[in-house]
């Protein structure tokens, strides 16, 4: 069997992202003119997902409106005659079967995963964390799904992180397997830079067998007071194999002001509708060290007026 079934954890706080997010949740932030969720759900369709679980919290209810008919918005778009913007909040809504399931209480990412079992039942599964933006020709979670058909076993997302970051990750114990295959000897969630056992770091994608639910039954809580997905993957290692896959693509961490900026900056370069008047409004920022931005921006304000 393939991967049918995905969960999307979306119950964070996004406290790296306040006060935007004292009211928003971080998920619903635009990058460009979509919110970051949907990029998840659209990478999960696209890699052949049928059904979606978003583990969500309190204060996100917008989520599920983002994805949800909204009959009277698309009444007014319809008396307007915008067809474009009719049919693509239509399609938002029919992107996928995506039900929703709510952590009561933030103990971690391990145990908003653990919640989804009842969803999830016997099979293996896809996990999107939405503040990891990838951008590439082929989505990460298909690339993904061809090395679980392959291996048949579980499949986590890693990519070369500096060696003075990867306490911000979990980290893999990697062993070549084949071209950006690693057997993942051991995983440890953010280490300290001299206790790591390489530089390749997780990120959000990660394919799962259901064996994890058991492990992560068993797994106390660890780093920051939480039960962490990393440590029951590494609970599983001991039981099955799980691989690394060093993806094609490029990966911002949306969840912070610097990466959503990063993102928000590339995406919208490479959208045919406002990429190339984006480009040429970037070309007019002399960016070379100790110029003024600010009489530039003046400068290309006056022009634009003018
Ligand atoms: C989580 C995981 C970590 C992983 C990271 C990827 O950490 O616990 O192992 O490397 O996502 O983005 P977080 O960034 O939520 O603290």
């Amino acid at each position: 069997m393939s991967i049918r079934k995905a969960v999307v954890t979306a119950a964070g706080w996004g406290t790296r992202f306040l006060p935007a997010t004292k009211a928003q949740p971080k998920e619903t932030l635009p990058l460009v003119d979509r919110p970051i969720i949907q990029y998840v759900i659209e990478e999960a369709v696209a890699s052949g997902i049928e059904q979606i679980i978003i583990v969500t919290a309190w204060g996100k209810r917008a989520i599920e409106d983002h994805f949800d008919r909204s009959f009277e918005l698309e009444h007014a778009l319809e008396k307007k005659g915008d067809l474009e913007r009719l049919a693509e909040v239509r399609r938002i809504s029919s992107l996928a079967d995506i039900c929703y399931l709510r952590q009561k209480e933030q103990l971690g990412l391990g145990h908003a995963i653990s919640t989804t079992r009842c969803l999830i039942g016997d099979e293996p599964f896809a996990v999107f964390l939405p503040d990891d933006i990838i951008d590439g020709e082929e989505p990460c979670m298909k690339q993904m799904v061809q090395v679980y058909d392959r291996y048949k076993c579980s499949v986590v997302a890693v990519q070369s992180v500096p060696p003075d970051a990867v306490d911000k990750y979990g980290i893999i114990e990697p062993r070549p397997m084949s071209e950006r295959v690693y057997q993942v000897m051991s995983v440890v969630e953010k280490p300290h830079p001299h206790e790591a056992p390489s530089n390749l770091g997780i990120v959000g994608r990660y394919i799962l067998t259901p064996e994890i639910f058991e492990m992560l039954d068993r797994t106390p809580p660890g780093k920051g007071g939480e039960v962490q997905l990393t440590d029951g993957l590494q609970l599983l290692i001991q039981r099955q194999a799980v691989y690394g896959y060093e993806f094609v693509g490029t990966r911002y961490d949306a969840g912070t002001p610097l990466g959503f900026l990063k993102a928000s900056v590339d995406l919208a370069l490479r959208r045919p509708d406002i990429g190339p008047e984006f480009r040429r409004y970037l070309q007019t920022l002399n960016l070379s060290d100790g110029h003024n931005v600010d009489s530039v921006r003046e400068e290309h304000e006056s022009s634009a007026k003018g």
